[in-house]
């Protein structure tokens, strides 16, 4: 059944797990991430970025998200907007069936510039007043997600941000984020610790110079009841970088956040974890697989079908490793 995502990280708080966000946008995608939530009698946060609502349409989604939960009716859901960058693109998507919104408003809107603080309380408040009044819950964010390792904010499309970001900007400052949550009243906070979106996170494997999830622990400590998010939570596994690459893609080598330092974060307080890259690179590489294997094939289903067990097998993973398995 579809569930809010206050009631679902209330209840991962509550039993110390977290839960993976998946970003969607096509019935495959829906479709593997759902059997391995099965699989694994996990619950699930599934999200549509704008761009995805914009691929498949927003009465696709809605029923494909219904039709879901009607297949999987023991796992709890999610609908979530990734994302979301003013009151119009959060209040359609809980129109549609969305259950839970992010209401980024840590760049102004077009996406290129750090926020003012004020601008972001203000439109996450009202975003915030409205989604409550009819039930639907509320993700924020403060602090620009960066690398602390260039300097450099990344859009939500992958392309830098105009200039070079201080360390102030790029960790979220823990008293700020208990005054943002009292000012806003937001169910969920998405915060800078280091990671960035995409798959060029960091050019080594990353330490805690460039990877803070101490700044996780003396956020949570300060906000007890406001769960945390981290974004940018893809892996980039050195295997499907190797299988995209062996099979015709060029992908310069990368490294993205360790699935320890994921455990690690959860311990000390993060509640959901996005995921984006890492289901793009799985079901990718599978498609290269069998177009270089099996030239003579043509018959869509003949890709997708390896491309969703690949995803599965990645879900999978990350259900057990995150805690969230058996807590359907
Ligand atoms: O945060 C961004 C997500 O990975 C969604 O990406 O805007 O290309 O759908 P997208
Ligand atoms: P990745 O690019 O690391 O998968 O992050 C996805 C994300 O944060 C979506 O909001
Ligand atoms: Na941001
Ligand atoms: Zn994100």
């Amino acid at each position: 059944a579809l569930i809010t995502l206050r009631q679902l990280l209330d209840h991962a708080a509550e039993n110390g797990y977290g839960v993976p966000a998946f970003n969607i946008n096509n019935m495959e995608q829906g479709l593997a991430i759902m059997e391995a939530a099965e699989a694994c009698d996990a619950p699930v946060i599934l999200q549509a970025s704008r761009g995805a609502r914009k691929y498949a349409g927003d009465i696709m989604l809605r029923h494909m998200v219904q039709a879901l939960a009607e297949m999987f009716p023991s796992n709890h859901i999610v609908m979530h907007q990734d994302h979301g960058n003013n009151d119009a693109t959060c209040l359609s998507a809980i129109r549609h069936g969305f259950t839970s919104v992010m209401m980024d408003g840590s760049l102004e809107e077009d996406m290129k510039t750090p926020a003012s603080y004020a601008y972001n309380v203000e439109i996450t408040r009202r975003v915030t007043t409205a989604a409550h009044a009819v039930g639907a819950s509320v993700e924020g964010e403060l602090g620009v997600l960066g690398s602390l390792e260039t300097g450099e904010a990344a859009a939500e499309d992958g392309s830098g941000a105009e200039g070079k970001l201080s360390h102030d900007q790029l960790l979220t400052d823990p008293d700020q984020a208990v005054e943002f949550v009292m000012a806003t009243k937001c169910d969920a906070l998405a915060i800078a610790c280091g990671t960035s979106h995409g798959a060029y996170k960091f050019t080594r494997k990353p330490d805690g110079d460039i990877l803070s999830m101490e700044t996780i622990r003396r956020i949570n400590e300060k906000l007890p009841n406001t769960h945390l998010v981290m974004h940018g939570s893809s892996s980039v596994p050195q295997a499907l970088q190797d299988l995209i690459n062996a099979n015709g893609g060029h992908m310069p080598q990368t490294y993205g956040v360790p699935v320890e330092e994921i455990e690690r974060g959860i311990r000390m307080g993060v509640r959901k974890v996005n995921i984006d890259t890492d289901c793009r690179m799985a079901m990718t590489g599978q498609y290269r697989r069998i177009a270089q294997e099996m030239p003579e094939e043509f018959d869509p289903r003949k890709f997708n079908a390896p491309a969703m067990e690949e995803l599965r097998a990645l879900c999978r993973d990350r259900f057990e490793r995150f805690g969230t398995a058996g807590q359907a």
